[in-house]
């Protein structure tokens, strides 16, 4: 039988995944497709179940059940654990069901592929303090990166956050923003400048210091009000389609033991979404 994969989720529609995957599954000469399936809050357990008696080789999981889906699955790798969120589920030759989440680690090669070399003995900075923040955080140090710092709006999120992660601190956005000419790199993990709904800037980068790289998570729209007030400081930027592209591309390895073009993928999602953004 061909092998198949999925997405799950609600609403499912606007996943670029389907694209991306079958996109690979050609480039690479493998036989297999991947599908978008609409699943409501009140299904999931039921979905899980279907998915493995249809034959499902494995899926990605996205909102709203990135945590809700743990209980149905049979094993937890720690990136998961740490995050408290799956995004991908492997089905192993016994039939048994293991999640991962591969969007922290996602987002460490994305970075790594757009500014090669230039990461070392740089202070972080974290803009947020909620799963994107935890998982990236994590991700960051297992790759020897830091030493890392929180900010965030609540400052209790981010000095939970700084409990668990060893080594690290956490500040209000105002030391933030005072203190922002000592961070090489920042990384913006809020909602803020998403879709347009949050207009805005998380913090205000007026103390940026030229030359620093800053990432931010959002790929929707390509370039967000931080990375353009960056920009005008002669900062480095990056937007969230490598993050986006990056984790994908870490669950295709799972599934079939081959690393994907990312460089190439990255550039056809930006064109998707309308834009000609690049990292720089
Ligand atoms: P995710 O899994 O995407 O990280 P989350 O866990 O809900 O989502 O975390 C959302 C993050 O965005 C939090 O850091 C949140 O700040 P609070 O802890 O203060 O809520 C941040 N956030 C969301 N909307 C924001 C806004 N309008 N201004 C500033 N921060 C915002």
């Amino acid at each position: 039988m061909r092998k198949w994969f999925a997405v799950i989720g609600d609403p499912i529609e606007q996943s670029m995944s389907p694209k991306m995957h079958n996109s690979w599954f050609i480039e690479n000469e493998i036989d297999a497709t991947y599908i978008p399936i609409h699943v409501s809050k009140a299904d999931l357990k039921e979905a899980v179940m279907s998915l493995k008696r249809l034959g499902c080789s494995g899926w990605n999981v996205t909102v709203p059940h990135k945590t809700a889906i743990i209980p149905f699955l049979d094993h937890i790798d720690p990136s998961a654990k740490i995050m408290n969120a799956v995004n991908t589920v492997e089905v192993l030759s016994d039939g048994t069901l293991r999640g991962s989440n591969t969007d922290g680690i996602g987002f460490v090669r994305s970075l790594e592929e757009a500014f090669p070399g230039q990461l070392d003995n740089k202070k972080v900075l974290i803009i947020g303090a909620g799963g994107a923040a935890r998982g990236i955080a994590f991700a960051l140090q297992e790759s020897n990166y830091g030493p890392i710092a929180f900010t965030n709006r609540t400052i209790e999120k981010a000095l939970e956050l700084s409990s668990e992660l060893l080594g690290s601190t956490a500040m209000s956005i105002e030391s933030a923003e005072a203190s922002l000419q000592e961070y090489g790199l920042i990384i913006q993990t809020t909602s803020v400048g998403m879709n347009f709904s949050q207009q805005g800037v998380p913090l205000n980068p007026e103390n940026l210091a030229e030359g620093s790289i800053v990432a931010d998570i959002i790929y929707n729209p390509l370039e967000t009000e931080l990375l353009t007030k960056s920009l005008e400081r002669n900062a480095l930027t990056m937007n969230g389609t490598g993050m986006f592209v990056h984790q994908g591309a870490f669950a295709f390895e799972k599934w079939h033991g081959i690393q994907p073009n990312t460089e190439k993928m990255i550039e056809k999602i930006t064109i998707t979404l309308g834009g000609s953004y690049v990292n720089r």
